[in-house]
């Protein structure tokens, strides 16, 4: 059930393996190339909603997307041109005038946004890893898989995955 209203496509993206680990040690633990080009390509000229601990995985901004950074904390610094709010609701609210506005993570919100979007861009990545951050399991009852590409192993990408978009039923 959608809770928050927004007339744009609200959109979540995800890197999730085969045993929903998503992170470990506020990083990534995959490196894939096609993947991180997908991101780019689906995410540029958008807003991006993250969570204060995604936001300083970062080594910077990522170019072309206007970041919108949730914390508790009053006083977050950020650099010139990134948005603090201070809850998913003031983000969602923040990234109204955007189309398509991406939630891209970390596990803490995408929890509390998996009710809330149309869409999720997911990329399974089949392999089991140790991490300690995991996304949510996809409730079928809620979500239909609308398109699905299963992508081999090769020499540039050490684990074969799947770009899969589902749909809220
Ligand atoms: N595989 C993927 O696709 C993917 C994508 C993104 C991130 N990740 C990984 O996920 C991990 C980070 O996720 P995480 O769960 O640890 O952290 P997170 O969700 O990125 O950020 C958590 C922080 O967000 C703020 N926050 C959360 N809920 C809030 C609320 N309701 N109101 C106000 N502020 C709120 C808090 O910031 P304050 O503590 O400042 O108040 C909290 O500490 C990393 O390992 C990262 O690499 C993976």
């Amino acid at each position: 059930m959608k809770t928050i209203n927004q007339t744009s496509k609200l959109t979540l993206i995800v890197a999730v393996s085969e045993n929903n680990v998503i992170g470990k040690d506020n990083n990534l633990i995959w490196h894939l190339k096609n993947d991180l080009q997908r991101f780019k390509a689906l995410t540029s000229g958008h807003c991006i909603i993250m969570g204060r601990k995604t936001f300083e995985s970062f080594p910077k901004p990522l170019p072309n997307r206007t970041h919108i950074v949730i914390t508790r904390q009053l006083n977050y610094k950020v650099p010139e041109g990134v948005m603090v709010v201070s809850s998913l609701k003031a983000a969602i609210e923040a990234s109204k005038e955007d189309p398509r506005p991406y939630i891209i993570g970390g596990g803490e919100i995408y929890k509390q946004a998996l009710n809330s979007v149309d869409l999720i861009e997911l990329t399974k990545v089949h392999q089991t890893f140790k991490g300690d951050t995991f996304f949510p399991e996809i409730d079928d009852t809620c979500w239909e898989e609308i398109k699905s590409k299963y992508n081999e192993k090769d020499e540039i990408h050490q684990y074969p995955f799947s770009f899969i978009t589902y749909k809220r039923r």
